[in-house]
């Protein structure tokens, strides 16, 4: 087996579904071993089963930082290091007009998609920093840079997403550890289908984005956002920090 992971221990938070699945399958394919961190127990457990020895499954909830900590020191328990934390986990939240928004349905949209990112920054530095290596990965969104109407807060933490990403790679520079950030196009997966089936009204024209890209012919895969993520965990981008990478099939443009 010769991979560009091998050896490298990551963990996907989120890994039990879409983009963190396919995430998971592509680390292994690549050589890694891979930690699938996940609110939904039994299908990363299942998956983990699935996937064999070099896969296995924790649970965590990365909103709670004891959780997030637990998470990163059984990594470290179970293969004795951590290279690459993927913070991938993300829910769409409470959609509506900012009229009507609900700061509970505000706190838990930000807790998952940012405090859930920053803590799994911080515990992958306090693991990575002493070894003057690793690499770090968040997943941003579409709508933390064109907005959008209706995901007003997932809008604002997906932006806080690539605010976070800046600040911390210039920060983890010295100690040689590299962070990006991800932006998937739409892709097909458990949150879009959601979005697919939810209120129209709240979410103009979403299902025509969702359908096929003009750049492929077909909408975007999971497979398409695991392979970017690959590439920055890997030494091919090795001289890569800092950026926000757009997976999206020109989206965004
Ligand atoms: P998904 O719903 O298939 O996967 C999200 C995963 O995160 C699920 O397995 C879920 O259980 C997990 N999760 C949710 N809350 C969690 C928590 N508190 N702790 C741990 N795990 C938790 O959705 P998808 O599409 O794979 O989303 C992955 C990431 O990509 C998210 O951050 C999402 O915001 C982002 N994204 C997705 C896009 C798309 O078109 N699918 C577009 C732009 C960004």
């Amino acid at each position: 087996m010769s991979g560009r992971m091998d050896g490298r221990v990551a963990i996907v938070t989120g890994g039990a579904s879409g983009i963190g699945a396919a995430s998971v399958r592509r680390f292994l394919d690549e050589g890694a071993t891979v930690v699938i961190a996940d609110v939904q127990e039994e299908p990363g457990r299942a998956l983990a089963a699935e996937l064999g020895e070099r896969a296995s499954y924790a649970h965590c909830d990365v909103s709670t930082e004891d959780s997030v900590a637990g998470l990163v020191d059984t990594a470290v328990e179970r293969h004795g290091r951590l290279d690459v934390m993927f913070a991938n986990a993300g829910i769409m939240g409470a959609l509506g007009p900012i009229a009507k928004s609900r700061i509970e349905d505000v706190d838990a949209t930000f807790a998952v998609n940012l405090r859930g990112v920053l803590l799994s920054m911080k515990h992958a530095a306090r693991v990575m920093q002493p070894r003057r290596s690793g690499c770090i990965l968040a997943t941003s969104s579409p709508a933390g840079v064109m907005g959008g109407v209706g995901p007003h807060a997932y809008s604002a933490a997906k932006a806080g997403v690539i605010g976070l990403v800046q600040s911390v790679a210039a920060e983890l520079r010295p100690h040689g550890i590299r962070v990006n950030a991800i932006i998937p196009g739409a892709i097909l997966s458990a949150m879009t289908a959601d979005l697919v089936a939810g209120d129209p009204g709240d979410l103009a024209g979403a299902s025509t984005k969702l359908t096929s890209s003009p750049l492929v012919g077909r909408p975007g895969a999971p497979e398409d956002v695991a392979a970017a993520a690959a590439f920055l965990a890997c030494d091919d981008a090795a001289f890569v920090t800092g950026s926000t990478f757009r997976i999206d099939a020109g989206y965004t443009c």
